[in-house]
C-alpha cells in the first residue's frame, strides 16, 4: 500500500471498538482516538442527529506524520464518532441487543442510558450515519466471538473488503417491539 489508508472502527458503545483497538494495538498496528486529534463531547452515548465538523486534512496529516515514510499503510481511528471523519473505509462493529444490554450494564450507567443506545443498536444508527458518509462500510458481528476473533474480522475488512462483511446480513429490527 503506498498510500495510507485509514479505517474508522465504530460502534455503538459496548460493541467493542476499545477491547478490539488494545488488541490491534499490540498487535503493532497503528491505533488513534478521534480524542486525540480533536476535541469532541464527552463519549459515551450514540446522539442522533448529531453534526460534528472536523479538520480532516489536519487529521489525515497527523496521522501521516506519525506514521512516517516507513510505516504501514493503514492506519484505524477509534471511536464512536470516527466514522464523522473522512476514513477511506469503516467497520462497524455490531452485538445482538441482548447481549449489548449486559455488556452496558455492567457499567453503572443509567439505565435511560443503556437503553438509549440498545436502541440505537436496534435501528442502526451508527450503520446508517457511516453509510452516508463513507464509501466502503462494512459490519462486524461481535457478538458469539471473542475480542481476538472479532480483531481478525476487522481486519479482514480493512485489507480485504469482503462481499460477506458488507452491510446487509445483520439485522436487529425483528427485536423492535421488544426495545420499543
Ligand atoms: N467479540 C468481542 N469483541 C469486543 N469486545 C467484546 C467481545 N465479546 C465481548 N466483549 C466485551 O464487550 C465489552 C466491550 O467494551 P469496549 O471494548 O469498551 O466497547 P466500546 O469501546 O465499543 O464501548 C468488553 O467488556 C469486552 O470484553
Ligand atoms: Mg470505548
Amino acid at each position: 500500500m503506498n498510500r495510507l489508508t485509514l479505517a474508522a472502527l465504530t460502534g455503538t458503545p459496548g460493541t467493542g471498538k476499545s477491547s478490539i483497538s488494545s488488541l490491534l494495538s499490540l498487535g503493532g498496528y497503528l491505533v488513534f482516538n478521534v480524542t486525540d486529534f480533536i476535541d469532541l463531547p464527552e463519549a459515551g452515548s450514540v446522539e442522533t442527529g448529531e453534526s460534528i465538523e472536523v479538520d480532516t486534512d489536519m487529521l489525515r496529516t497527523r496521522v501521516a506524520g506519525r506514521i512516517g515514510s516507513t510505516g504501514p499503510g493503514l492506519a484505524f481511528i477509534s471511536g464512536h464518532l470516527s466514522h464523522f471523519v473522512d476514513c477511506d473505509v469503516a467497520i462497524v462493529l455490531r452485538c445482538e441487543p441482548h447481549v449489548l444490554r449486559k455488556r452496558l450494564d455492567g457499567r453503572g450507567w443509567s439505565s435511560a442510558k443503556v437503553i438509549e443506545n440498545v436502541r440505537a443498536e436496534v435501528l442502526d444508527v451508527i450503520l446508517v450515519e457511516a453509510a452516508e458518509r463513507i464509501n466502503e462500510v462494512f459490519e462486524v458481528d461481535t457478538t458469539g466471538r471473542n475480542p481476538g476473533e472479532s480483531m481478525a474480522a476487522v481486519l479482514r475488512a480493512a485489507m480485504e473488503r469482503p462481499d460477506d462483511l458488507r452491510p446487509g446480513s445483520i439485522d436487529w429490527t425483528g427485536e423492535i417491539e421488544e426495545w420499543f
